[in-house]
């Protein structure tokens, strides 16, 4: 196993999710909203943001594929489930654990939007503005990070440490890029 280096704590991010939800209540106010958290990734801090989110809600999931085992993004975005719901006419809340290049959020919002959904917003825990490849930004970012791979709070390395309650980064990658 790798050596992780804590980088943000769960008191750190248990607070700012606090935020976050206050300022998503105070622009939704009590309009619905449908939340869709990516899979596998945004699993851990979907289920805490939505703990802290006032209106009424409705609950899909897209699970998609894009790192195949490496650290750096293939950038083709496999679709594994899509949405159950219909989403015309509901405020979306796309919610991930990271934009790193962009590609994933860009793909599945453009996609969205051919189902005229009456609003569609981002929101990630993480934010990596330096690697961005495509046009899109995060309306609701946790924390802005670095250009460095982390692990842990949903976010994974070969599928590991997706259940640590912190944002480390991996010690020693090696030889993989
Ligand atoms: P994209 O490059 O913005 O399309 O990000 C695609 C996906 O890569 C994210 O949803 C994460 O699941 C994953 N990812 C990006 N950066 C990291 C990282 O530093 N650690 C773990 N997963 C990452
Ligand atoms: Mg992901």
């Amino acid at each position: 196993m790798k050596e992780i280096i804590k980088m943000i704590d769960e008191e750190a991010i248990n607070s700012r999710i606090l935020k976050l939800a206050d300022k998503i209540n105070k622009d939704y106010k009590d309009e619905e909203l449908l939340i869709i958290p990516v899979l596998k990734g945004g699993v851990m801090f979907a289920s805490d943001l939505i703990k802290n989110l006032k209106m009424p809600i409705t609950l899909d999931f897209i699970i998609t594929s894009s790192y195949k085992d490496k650290t750096v993004s293939s950038g083709n975005v496999e679709i594994i489930k899509w949405v159950d719901e219909d989403i015309t006419g509901k405020n979306i809340l796309l919610v991930d654990d990271i934009i790193d290049t962009g590609r994933t959020l860009l793909h599945l919002k453009e996609k969205l939007i051919i189902e005229q959904p009456k609003s569609i917003a981002l929101c990630t825990l993480l934010d990596k503005p330096e690697r961005r490849e495509v046009a899109i930004d995060s309306d609701y970012v946790g924390f802005t990070i670095e250009n460095e791979f982390v692990v842990g709070y949903g976010l994974d390395y070969n599928k590991q440490c997706r259940n640590l309650p912190y944002i480390g980064k991996v010690k020693k990658i090696g030889s993989i890029k």
